[in-house]
């Protein structure tokens, strides 16, 4: 009865489980603040969340595949100028671009924080009032003085079993009480991304019956950052069979 003794050096799966850990997927993320530590005043709880590339913006989700409701919530923090800045977070059904994205809209009116939709048909857009292609509910937002942020909330129905999607997501000043063109340089420029709805949940969205369960946030990158953390725990998965069946 003596099983023979693993023949992968445990050095090596060290090595392996090091390189692939989760603290390497999200080592593309700003250091300083992290979604997956941030919790929602009325114990509202989003399974999923990125920490965004840019505009210390943050998105978290909720997603169920089989009736395609998305819940979200998009934090910008760190806001300059909160009085005077519009903040928004967008759907492109078409590609990871401003042109035709169907944005969520939030910013102050006359000290009162209003959210609303709006459809970017072209660059010189003011971002007026007006009705999404896609199906958005309850749109609201909230102000948090302590790190000068703005949260924009929204219920999305997307087509059934849809995984991936683009996003955008901006800033800008007001001018006469109305939104005004973004900065053309730096992150403004560079904040549009493909988010994997699916890969975000893995660690913790399965259970969901205990209502008291704590639900396991878990942080992963968009685009590249998403695919190496899935590439890495293909990797954990794939040795702890291994080491387990040796
Ligand atoms: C979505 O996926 C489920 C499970 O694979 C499948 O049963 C269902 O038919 C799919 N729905 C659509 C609209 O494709």
């Amino acid at each position: 009865m003596a099983t023979p003794k693993p023949k992968i050096p445990l050095f090596f799966i060290f090595l392996l489980t090091q390189a692939t850990s989760p603290v390497f997927c999200s080592s593309s993320s700003p250091a300083s603040s992290k979604c997956s530590t941030h919790t929602f005043p009325q114990n509202r709880a989003f399974p999923s969340c990125v920490d965004l590339p840019y505009l210390d913006s943050y998105l978290h989700w909720d997603y169920e595949p089989s009736t395609g409701i998305l819940r979200i919530a998009y934090r910008h923090a760190a806001i300059t100028s909160p009085a005077s800045t519009w903040v928004a977070w967008a759907i492109n059904p078409s590609a990871p671009a401003m042109i035709g994205s169907q944005a969520l809209v939030a910013y102050h009116r006359d000290g009162q924080l209003t959210a609303y939709t709006s459809p970017v048909y072209d660059y010189s857009t003011s971002l007026i009032e007006a009705k999404l292609s896609v199906d958005v509910r309850d749109v609201t937002a909230e102000y948090s003085t302590d790190d000068r942020e703005i949260a924009i909330f929204a219920y999305i129905r997307l087509k059934e079993n849809t995984t991936t999607l683009n996003h955008v997501w901006q800033d800008g000043p007001m001018d006469g009480g109305k939104p005004i063109q973004h900065s053309t340089s730096g992150g403004n420029l560079k904040s549009a991304g493909t988010l994997n709805l699916l890969s975000g949940q893995s660690a913790g969205g399965g259970g969901g019956g205990g209502g008291d369960d704590r639900i396991k946030k878990r942080n992963v990158g968009t685009r590249n950052a998403a695919g190496l953390c899935f590439f890495g725990y293909g990797f954990l998965l794939v040795f702890s069979f291994l080491v387990g069946t040796s």
